[in-house]
C-alpha cells in the first residue's frame, strides 16, 4: 500500500490572502455565508423533527420539492385514460407480498411503472439475482428488508424535500435512515416523473435516480461484470442496513449545493501558493483523511453510476451510496455551482478500475464523526469541462480557463455547513488529483495549476494524488516548489495561462511554456540586461 501523504500545513491566517475573498463569513449552518463571493444560504434540516413541512397546499407536489411516492397526487393508470389509482397504494399492496424470486421483483416493479412494461429491460438484474452465491440470504433478509424500508418513507420522510436547483444556495440534511429509505424506493423504482427522458420531461435537468438502468442486462439477458460489480456494491450497502435493523443511532449526511455570485478578477490576485504534497500513488477516498475530497464529476451529479460508468465519481458513489441521494434533488449543475456532501459513511472496497473495477468486499468506516453525527468525510463534486480529441485545443482559451478556475473556486470556497473545532471557516487541506483529465480528456498539467491557483485563492494546501503517474509527480512537484519559493502570485500565473491560447500549444507542454513565459520562472540571462518590466523578485539569500 502507498505511503499516506503527509498532510501539508496551511499557511498562516493572512499570508498570500487575496482581498477580495477576504471576507470571513458567519459561522454555523443555517448562517449567511456572505464570504468568498457565495450568495445567500439556506440549510433545511429534515432529520426527524425538523424540515419545513408542506408551504403550500399542495403539500410540496410542485417545482421546488421532489415529488414523492407516497403524495396523494401520485396517481397512475392501468392504461392511457383508464381510472387514476393512488400510485402509493399499488406499491405498500405489492411491496407487503413476499418476494422470493426475480419474478416477483420484477412484478412488483411493473406493477406499479405499468407504461414501462414494454421499454424497460431489468434482466441483468434477474441473471444477477439467479445465478448469485448470496441467493438465498439476498431473498431471505435483504430485498424484504429494502422493501420494508421503501415502505416507511411517510413516517421517515414526513417533509417534503427541497430540490437544489440552479442558482441556489442550499443545503438539505438528512439521517442515514431517511437516505436508506430514499434509496428502497430508487432500488424499487418508485419516485414518479423521473422515468421519462424526453429533454421536455419535467425532470429532464435532474439525474435518473430509480435504479432501472442498474438492472438493465446484455442482449443475451446477461449481467454484465461491470454491473455485477455495481449491484454487489448496493446488495452489500442494504445487507449492512438491514443488520442494522431499526439502526437506533443514525448519523447525518448534508448536502450543500454552492454558488458562487461573484467571482475574484484572478488576473489581478496577489495569493500566493501554498503547500502542496503530491504524491504519485495512493487514492483522494483512502490516503488523504481530514480532507476535501474532490470528486470528478459530471454535471448531473454522479455521472453514470446507475449506467456504464466506472470511474472516479461513479466509484466514490458505489462504495458510499448514500452519495446516491444527492441524484433524486440536485439539478444539473451549472458553471457557479459545486455540491458539498458531508458525513457519508463508507460502505465498500473496491479493486481494479474503469473496466477491471470490482466490488472489494466490505468496508468499516472507522471516521470519526462531527458533533452533528456526521462521519468526517467531506466530498465536493465539481464538473470539469469535457473534450474530445476535436475540441481539446479549446481548454487553452481563455474562457475555458476561466470557466475551470471559477468552478474549482466555488468548489474550494470553505462551506458555511463544515464547522471546524474553533468555529472558524473550515479550511481543511484538499485532496484532488488529475480532474477532468481521464474521461474528460483535459491537460493534466493545466488543470493542476488551475486548481493550485483556486486552493491558493482560499489559502487551502493540497494533496495532489498522481494515480500512478511517479514522472508527472516529480515534474508537478517541481513546478510546485518553483512557484512557491519565487513568490509567484495568481495573477502572475493566469496572465501566463490565458496567454497560451496565442502559442502553438501543440508543440510545448504546459510546464514548459509556463517556465519559458512566467518572468518570475525565466532563468535570468546571463550578461544581458533584464528586460524592463519583467525583472526577477529579488530573493533572499
Ligand atoms: N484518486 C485519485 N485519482 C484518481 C482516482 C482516485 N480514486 N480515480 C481516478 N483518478 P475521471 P474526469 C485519476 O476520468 O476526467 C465520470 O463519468 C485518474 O488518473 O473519473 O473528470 C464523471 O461522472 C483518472 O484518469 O474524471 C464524469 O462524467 C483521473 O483521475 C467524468 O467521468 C480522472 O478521473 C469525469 O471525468
Amino acid at each position: 500500500p502507498p505511503a499516506p501523504p503527509v498532510p501539508p500545513a496551511l499557511p498562516s491566517e493572512g499570508s498570500g490572502s487575496d482581498t477580495d475573498v477576504d471576507t470571513p463569513p458567519e459561522p454555523g449552518l443555517g448562517a449567511r455565508n456572505v464570504g468568498a463571493g457565495l450568495s445567500d444560504y439556506e440549510h433545511i434540516d429534515l432529520t426527524l423533527g425538523g424540515g419545513t413541512g408542506p408551504v403550500d397546499a399542495s403539500g410540496g407536489w410542485n417545482a421546488s420539492y421532489v415529488r414523492m411516492p407516497c403524495h396523494e397526487k401520485n396517481t397512475v393508470q392501468e392504461r392511457p385514460g383508464g381510472p387514476n389509482f393512488s400510485r402509493w397504494e399499488v406499491v405498500k399492496s405489492v411491496l407487503a407480498c413476499p418476494l422470493q424470486s426475480f419474478p416477483d421483483v420484477k412484478d412488483a416493479i411493473l406493477a406499479y411503472n405499468p407504461t414501462m412494461r414494454s421499454s424497460w429491460d431489468i434482466s441483468g438484474l434477474g441473471d444477477y439475482l439467479r445465478n448469485h452465491p448470496w441467493r438465498d440470504s439476498l431473498f431471505s433478509t435483504t430485498i424484504p428488508a429494502i422493501a420494508n424500508l421503501a415502505l416507511r418513507l411517510p413516517t421517515l420522510l414526513p417533509n417534503p424535500i427541497p430540490l437544489l436547483r440552479a442558482k441556489e444556495n442550499k443545503a438539505i440534511t438528512l439521517n442515514q435512515l431517511q437516505i436508506a429509505c430514499i434509496l428502497a424506493n430508487a432500488f424499487f423504482c418508485t419516485f414518479p416523473r423521473r422515468n421519462d427522458t424526453r429533454k421536455t420531461a419535467e425532470y429532464a435537468s435532474y439525474p435518473s435516480i430509480n435504479f432501472s438502468t442498474l438492472f438493465a442486462g446484455t442482449k443475451e439477458g446477461r449481467c454484465d461484470p461491470l454491473k455485477r460489480a455495481k449491484l454487489d456494491c448496493i446488495f452489500h450497502y442494504f445487507t449492512e442496513v438491514a443488520r442494522r435493523g431499526q439502526w437506533a443511532n443514525p448519523g447525518n449526511v448534508t448536502f450543500h449545493r454552492q454558488r458562487c455570485s461573484s467571482f475574484p478578477t484572478f488576473a489581478s490576485s496577489t495569493a500566493t501558493f501554498g503547500p502542496v504534497a503530491v504524491c504519485a500513488t495512493g487514492t483522494i477516498e483512502d490516503d488523504a483523511p481530514g480532507h476535501l475530497e474532490v470528486d470528478f464529476a459530471n454535471r448531473v451529479i454522479g455521472g453514470g453510476v446507475l449506467g456504464r460508468g466506472t470511474v472516479q465519481e461513479e466509484i466514490r458513489f458505489l462504495i458510499s451510496p448514500e452519495l446516491l441521494a444527492s441524484r433524486l434533488f440536485t439539478q444539473r449543475l451549472e458553471d457557479s455551482d459545486a455540491v458539498i456532501m458531508i458525513g457519508a459513511e463508507r460502505f465498500s472496497n473496491y479493486n481494479g478500475y474503469a473496466k477491471t473495477f470490482e466490488w472489494g468486499g466490505p468496508h468499516v468506516d472507522h471516521t470519526a464523526q462531527d458533533a452533528r453525527g456526521r462521519f468526517n468525510t467531506r466530498i465536493v463534486a465539481i464538473d470539469a469541462r469535457p473534450y474530445g480529441p476535436r475540441t481539446a485545443g479549446t481548454q487553452y482559451t481563455p474562457q475555458e480557463m476561466e470557466r475551470e478556475l471559477r468552478k474549482a473556486y466555488v468548489g474550494f470556497a470553505p462551506s458555511p455547513c463544515v464547522e471546524s473545532a474553533n468555529g472558524a471557516e473550515d479550511r481543511s487541506p484538499i485532496a484532488t488529483g488529475n480532474w477532468g483529465c481521464g474521461a474528460f480528456g483535459g491537460d493534466a498539467q493545466l488543470k493542476a495549476l488551475l486548481q493550485f491557483m483556486a486552493a491558493a485563492c482560499h489559502r487551502r494546501a493540497i494533496t495532489y494524488f498522481a494515480f500512478g503517474n511517479a514522472d508527472f509527480a516529480d515534474e508537478l512537484a517541481d513546478i510546485h516548489a518553483e512557484l512557491m519559493a519565487k513568490g509567484v502570485t495568481v495573477g502572475e500565473l493566469y496572465a501566463c495561462l490565458v496567454s497560451i491560447a496565442d502559442r502553438a500549444w501543440r508543440d510545448e507542454t504546459v510546464f514548459g511554456y509556463v517556465r519559458r513565459s512566467l518572468p518570475r520562472l525565466r532563468p535570468p540571462a546571463i550578461g544581458l540586461p533584464p528586460v524592463s518590466g519583467e525583472t526577477a523578485k529579488p530573493q533572499a539569500s
